[in-house]
C-alpha cells in the first residue's frame, strides 16, 4: 500500500511533464550464473541505462552472483527490483577492505525490494570461515549515507557478517518494511541489524531481525526512528549483549542525543537486554547524552530474556565520569514476559536528570 502511493507520487509529478506519459524503462541485467564471475558490471550498466524514473529487474529464478560493490545512488525516483537470488562472493581478502556490499550516496526516492518476497540477497558470510569477528574490517552489507527517501522492502537477507543496514550522514526519510535479516536457515546471523546515527525519520516495520549484536542501535544523533509490529531474535552470549534495542551514546564530546523514538509492539526471543542503554565508561571532556522522547510500548519478551530494561553507567568514583545524562519523556510501557534479572532503571550521578517512566509492567523476574 505504502509502495503503491509512493508510484502514485513518481506519476503524479511526472504527469506535470507537458509530454505523455512514457512506460517506466524495464532493464533485465544478464548473468553469468557462474559464481568465479562478477555480475556487478551488468548491473551497473543497467543502473546507468535504468536507473532514472525506470525499473531494474533482476528476475525470479535467477542467480547474480556480487564479486565488487555496488553503488545503487544512480536509483534515482527508480524501482529495484530484486526478485531472484544475489549471491555475494567468499572472497575474505576482497570484502575486507571494503566499506560496504551496497551503498547509497545522497540517494533520492530508490525503491529497493521484492515483488512477491522472493529475493534474497545471500552475503555468505564474506567468506570469512572461522568465528572470529573483525569489526574494523567487516564491510557493511547496505551503506546508506547522505540520502532520502529510499525504501526497502520485502527481502531476506542471509549470513550477513557485521551489520546489515548503516544509515547515516543526514540520511532522511527511510523505509524498510517486511524484510527478513538474518534468516532462519543462516549459519551466521548478523552482528547488527540497523545502525543508525546522525539520521531523521528512519521506519522499521514489520521485520523480523536476527543478530548476535543488536537488532537496532542507536548511535549518536538519530532522531524520529520509528521500530513497529517487529521481532527482534538474538543468539550469542557476550558479556554485555546481545541487545534489541541498543542506545550506543559514547562516542565524541559535546552532545549527543537520541530523539523522538518509538517502538510498539515488539518482540523479543532470545538471552537479551531488550533496551540497553550505555553511556559509557570514560570520555576526556565533559559529555551530554540526551534520550529524549523515547516509547516503549507493548514489548513482550520470550526466552527467558536477560534483563528487560538495562542501564550502564560509569560509578561514581570507580572512573572518570564526565557523561552527563539528560533523559527527559521516556516511559516503558506494557512490558510482559520474563527475565533472568530485575530491571532498576536508575540513574547514578547526581548530576543526571533521570526521566524514565514504567507503566504497565509485566516483567517475572529471577529465573
Ligand atoms: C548531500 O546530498 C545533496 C543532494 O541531495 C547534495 O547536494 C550534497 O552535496 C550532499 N552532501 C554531501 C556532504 O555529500
Ligand atoms: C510482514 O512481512 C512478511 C514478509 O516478511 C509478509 O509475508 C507479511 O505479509 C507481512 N505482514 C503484513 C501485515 O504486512
Ligand atoms: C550531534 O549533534 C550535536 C548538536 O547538533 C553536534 O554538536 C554533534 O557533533 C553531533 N554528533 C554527531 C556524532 O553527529
Ligand atoms: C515523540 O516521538 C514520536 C515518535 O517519533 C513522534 O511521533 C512525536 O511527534 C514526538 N513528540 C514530540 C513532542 O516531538
Ligand atoms: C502487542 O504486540 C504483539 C506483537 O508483539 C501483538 O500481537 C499484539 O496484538 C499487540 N497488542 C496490542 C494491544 O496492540
Ligand atoms: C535536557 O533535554 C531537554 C529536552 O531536549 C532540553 O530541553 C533541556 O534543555 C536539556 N537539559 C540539559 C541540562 O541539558
Amino acid at each position: 500500500m505504502i509502495l503503491t502511493l509512493f508510484f502514485l507520487t513518481l506519476l503524479t509529478s511526472s504527469n506535470a511533464l507537458p509530454s505523455t506519459l512514457s512506460p517506466r524503462e524495464i532493464c533485465t541485467p544478464a548473468s553469468f550464473s557462474n559464481p568465479s564471475k562478477d555480475d556487478t558490471p551488468a548491473i551497473l550498466s543497467a543502473l546507468q541505462k535504468c536507473g532514472n524514473g525506470g525499473r531494474i529487474l533482476l528476475p525470479k529464478g535467477t542467480t547474480y552472483t556480487i564479486r565488487s560493490p555496488i553503488d545503487l545512488s544512480a536509483c534515482q525516483a527508480c524501482d529495484f527490483q530484486i526478485n531472484g537470488l544475489l549471491g555475494v562472493s567468499t572472497d575474505w581478502n576482497f570484502w575486507s577492505g571494503q566499506h560496504a556490499v551496497f551503498t547509497i550516496i545522497s540517494g533520492q526516492a530508490a525503491v529497493i525490494r521484492s515483488d512477491g518476497n522472493t529475493g534474497i540477497i545471500n552475503a555468505n558470510s564474506y567468506g570469512v570461515t572461522t568465528s572470529y569477528k573483525e569489526p574494523s574490517k567487516t564491510p557493511k552489507l547496505f551503506s546508506i549515507t547522505n540520502s532520502s527517501n529510499i525504501h526497502f522492502s520485502g527481502l531476506k537477507l542471509k549470513n550477513v557478517y557485521g551489520t546489515a543496514f548503516e544509515v547515516t550522514a543526514k540520511t532522511t526519510g527511510m523505509y524498510f518494511y517486511d524484510m527478513d535479516i538474518g534468516t532462519e536457515d543462516s549459519t551466521a546471523p548478523p552482528t547488527d541489524g540497523f545502525q543508525i546515527s546522525d539520521a531523521k525519520h528512519v521506519y522499521i516495520n514489520n521485520n523480523t531481525i536476527r543478530a548476535d549484536g543488536a537488532c537496532v542501535m542507536l548511535l549518536p544523533n538519530a532522531s524520529n526512528v520509528q521500530v513497529e509490529d517487529t521481532t527482534c531474535i538474538t543468539s550469542g552470549s557476550t558479556n554485555l549483549g546481545p541487545s534489541g534495542i541498543e542506545f550506543q551514546l559514547v562516542i565524541g564530546t559535546g552532545l549527543s542525543y537520541v530523539r523522538n523514538i518509538l517502538v510498539k509492539n515488539f518482540r523479543a526471543i532470545g538471552t537479551m537486554n531488550v533496551v540497553a542503554l550505555w553511556t559509557g565508561q570514560e570520555t576526556r571532556e565533559v559529555h551530554t547524552i540526551e534520550i529524549a522522547n523515547a516509547t516503549f510500548d507493548n514489548v513482550t519478551m520470550e526466552g527467558p530474556v536477560k534483563q528487560a530494561v538495562y542501564l550502564e553507567q560509569c560509578r561514581p568514583g570507580w572512573c572518570d565520569y564526565k557523561a552527563r545524562l539528560n533523559v527527559t519523556g521516556t516511559s516503558f510501557r506494557k512490558f510482559k514476559g520474563a527475565a533472568l534479572k530485575g530491571s532498576e532503571i536508575k540513574c547514578l550521578n547526581k548530576e543526571d536528570v533521570c526521566g524514565f517512566s514504567e507503566e504497565g509492567w509485566n516483567v517475572k523476574s529471577g529465573g
